[in-house]
C-alpha cells in the first residue's frame, strides 16, 4: 500500500480494490488502514507536497505571510491541490524544529528560516523543472 502511495501520491480506489483482492483482506479493513495513517491519502495529491508549519513559533516568525504569498502569487491554498496537479499544500502544526522556523517542508525536505522570497524561489524552481520535464518528454 505504501508503494502505491509513493508512486501516485494517493491511493486510487482501483488500487485499494486490487490490494484487497491480492492480500485477501476485506475492503473495509483496507480502508480502515488507509484512513488511519496520515501517510495515506484517498484524494489525488500534487506531484510536490508542500507542508507549511503554522505552529505558534513559526506563525510568530512569519508563516502566515508565506501562506498568503503562496495563495496570492501561486494559487496554492491549504488543503488543496493546484489545477495543474503540481502542488498540494498541507498545514502542519509544529514539526519540533521551532528554532529554524518558519519551516516549509518540500517533498519531505525541511527548509527552515523560510521567507516569502525563498518560498517563491522554491515554487519557481519546481515549476521550471516540471516545464523542462514536460519538454523532455514531448
Ligand atoms: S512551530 Fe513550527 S516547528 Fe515548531
Amino acid at each position: 500500500m505504501l508503494a502505491v502511495q509513493e508512486k501516485f501520491n494517493w491511493l486510487p480506489p482501483q488500487a485499494l480494490d486490487y490490494i484487497s483482492r491480492r492480500l485477501n483482506v476485506r475492503k473495509p479493513r483496507i480502508y480502515h488502514i488507509a484512513t488511519f495513517y496520515k501517510v495515506f491519502s484517498l484524494e489525488p495529491r500534487g506531484k510536490h507536497i508542500l507542508q507549511l508549519c503554522m505552529g505558534t513559533a513559526c506563525h510568530v516568525r512569519g508563516a502566515k505571510l508565506i501562506a498568503d504569498e503562496l495563495s496570492r502569487r501561486h494559487g496554492i491554498h491549504f488543503g488543496e491541490t493546484t489545477d495543474d496537479g503540481l502542488f498540494t499544500l498541507e498545514r502542519v502544526n509544529c514539526l519540533g524544529a521551532c528554532a529554524i522556523g518558519p519551516i516549509l517542508v518540500v517533498d519531505g525536505d525541511y527548509k527552515g528560516n523560510m521567507t516569502t522570497n525563498r518560498a517563491n524561489a522554491v515554487i519557481k524552481r519546481l515549476k521550471r523543472e516540471a516545464t523542462e520535464e514536460d519538454a523532455a518528454n514531448a
